[in-house]
């Protein structure tokens, strides 16, 4: 189990404000690790995640519920992270994109396929991205073209016209043994 903040009666400094009423215990456990860390209630689990534990693989783009850039998986299910605050994630189990590949040396089969498929580009709605359709091949093993873009329909990206993000879902659908080495999570 690993420790994170501060004193819980001081004055804290965060992106989400300055706080200087009694903070919490967070409780959680993220990508498989127990974890505490000591923020304000009303944290966003956003920056829990960015700035108190460190994983910056989970990105900030519109701050308010409308990009998908902070997606990340809350009991497996997919949610905004910035609008989550951190008393609300109290004992839940958290999956960033940083939990996703089965190792160090094997990718998740979704990101081999954006890999294989040209997926990412400036990659800052690739976490994002990953995570919803990991959520989506979770609930519906083998979607269709229509159904791939319905999942991944609350998560923008600036860069790529989707095409190829949609083809990435759809490789990893058919993915043999090659790329799914390690298998789904
Ligand atoms: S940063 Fe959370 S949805 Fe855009
Ligand atoms: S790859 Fe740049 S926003 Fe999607």
């Amino acid at each position: 189990m690993s420790t994170h903040g501060h004193d819980s009666h001081h004055a804290t400094t965060t992106s989400s404000g300055t706080f200087t009423r009694p903070l919490i215990e967070l409780r959680l456990r993220v990508n498989g690790i127990d974890t505490v860390c000591v923020v304000h209630p009303m944290a966003r689990l956003l920056d829990v995640l960015r700035e108190s534990l460190h994983l910056s693989g989970t990105k900030e783009g519109c701050g308010e519920g409308e990009c998908g850039a902070c997606a990340v998986l809350l009991n497996g299910e997919l949610v905004c992270s910035c609008l989550v605050p951190a008393l609300q994630a109290m004992g839940t189990e958290v999956t960033t994109i940083e939990g996703v590949a089965p190792s160090l040396a094997t990718l998740d089969r979704v990101q081999q396929a954006f890999v294989d498929c040209g997926g990412a580009q400036c990659g800052i709605c690739t976490p994002g991205m990953i995570l919803a359709a990991k959520a989506l091949l979770t609930r519906c093993p083998q979607p269709t073209e229509a159904e791939i873009r319905e999942g991944l329909a609350g998560n923008l990206c600036r860069c790529t016209g989707y095409t190829k993000i949609f083809s990435s879902v759809l490789r990893a659908c058919q993915a043999d043994g090659a790329t799914t080495e390690g298998g789904e999570r």
